[in-house]
């Protein structure tokens, strides 16, 4: 089965440099590598010193870059979704805005055709191996979340998969002040929410794709690295390994960089631990820009070896691992339990809103619909244990009868 990896990071810590790294190093091992830039600031053509605009360009045997362009990709793939979903989007969400909290508005909705567009890459079968070369930590997430964010919205103001759609328009239309999409749109309603579904499947998927973090021995990008790691973890994605870049090298027979090196030998100190459960690789700092496939393949001497570089992240799991994964629920003795992985959070709270279990994590929120089976339930407890939230929900009243 062919695998996604997608690489992010605070800017400028070296994402672009790692992730050529890894694509000439699979391309050399004869894996056909297909090298995406899924950041509007693409740089891929300046690391392979060639010209890189339009579309998809051979930079080695096996290798391909491509720098995404959302827009080209909804005009030449999605014509009709994009049409219809911009109605829907731009005339339901400022009024609908007043029926919400403000927390879900859309960021970057372009932007989700970078992910079909990586999606129907995968699909088409071509590639062992597709790298998807991130944009800086915020953006990614933002990307990340949107798939289950539109997913969400679709169900909420449309009747997606669930009811006729002229039996409801006026219903709906009075209910929420949206303006309905007629059959055909409709149509089209139902063809996004479902590779909305497909989407997340994929991406969400940990044989399939997992995500490498890049980080520098520094306070802020550790601390940022941290923040990103809880906030990917509680969307569900895996994150199957770190990258420390940018190490000075053990004797630098100078002062000034000694006094660096024990700086970053705290902070990688504390990276290893902090990500013990993953496998943290270090990438020494290099005396020259990475620039040109030289510089490239220098850098790739440094990355493990091609069997756990490039194996399934599942398997590659540790026992005792607790990171990655999606909401999971059990049946207790009174009720259900949610568990949810969400390492390195201290403040996690859980309220139930509507249909949905709304969780928060810092400054971010996360709304889970909740299944069929929970509806009535109330939360009795929640609990945060070795980065592990659970959520002690009631039975509802009509199972109580059943059990
Ligand atoms: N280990 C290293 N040693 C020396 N220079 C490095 C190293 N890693 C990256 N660089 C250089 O640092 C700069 C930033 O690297 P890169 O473009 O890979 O970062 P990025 O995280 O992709 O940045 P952005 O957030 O802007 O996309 C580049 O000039 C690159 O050549
Ligand atoms: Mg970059």
């Amino acid at each position: 089965m062919s695998r996604i990896i997608v690489f992010t990071g605070k800017g400028g810590v070296g994402k672009t440099s790692i992730i050529s790294a890894h694509a000439l190093r699979a391309a050399r091992s004869g894996l056909n590598t297909l090298l995406v830039s899924a950041d509007m600031a693409h740089n891929l053509g300046d690391v392979f010193e060639m010209e890189t605009g339009g579309g998809r360009v051979q930079a080695a045997p096996h290798l391909t870059i491509l720098e995404l362009d959302p827009g080209r990709i909804m005009r030449e793939h999605y014509p009709d979704l994009n049409r219809s979903m911009m109605e829907m989007l731009g005339g339901s969400l400022t009024r609908a805005a007043d029926k919400v909290d403000s927390s879900f508005m859309i960021p970057g909705f372009e932007d989700l055709f970078m992910l079909l567009g990586i999606r129907d890459l995968y699909e088409s079968g071509e590639y062992d191996l597709i790298l998807v070369d991130c944009a800086p930590s915020g953006e990614t997430l933002s990307l990340l979340k949107l798939p289950e964010l539109l997913e969400w919205y679709m169900e909420k103001f449309f009747p997606v998969g669930r009811f006729m759609t002229r039996a409801l328009a006026p219903v709906t239309n009075a209910l929420y002040k949206v303006k309905l999409p007629d059959e055909a749109a409709m149509d089209q309603v139902s063809l996004m929410h479902r590779s909305l579904v497909a989407l997340q499947d994929l991406l969400k998927n940990p044989q399939v794709t997992s995500v490498r973090l890049v980080t520098l021995p520094e306070k802020m990008v550790l601390e940022e690295t941290k923040r990103t790691y809880m906030y990917l973890n509680l969307y569900g994605y895996h994150v199957d390994r770190v990258f420390i870049n940018r190490v000075l090298p053990p004797q630098t027979g100078n002062s000034f960089m000694e006094e660096w090196r024990r700086i970053q030998s705290r902070y990688i100190e504390e990276t290893e631990s902090v990500f013990r459960h993953i496998p943290v690789t270090r990438i020494p700092w290099y005396p020259k820009e990475i620039k040109g496939i030289q510089a490239v393949e220098l850098l790739s001497k440094e990355l493990p070896d091609n069997e756990v570089l490039f194996a399934s992240p599942a398997s590659l799991q540790s026992e005792d691992s607790s990171c990655g994964g999606a909401e999971t629920y059990e049946v207790t003795e009174n009720g259900y339990r949610l568990r949810l992985s969400i390492p390195g959070a201290d403040h996690v709270s859980a309220t139930l809103c509507d249909r949905d279990l709304d969780i928060r994590v810092g400054t971010v929120l996360r709304k889970i619909p909740l299944p069929n089976v929970l509806y009535g339930a109330q939360i009795v407890s929640t609990a945060l244990q070795d980065g592990m939230f659970l959520v002690d929900f009631s039975a509802p009243a009509a199972h109580k009868a059943l059990r």
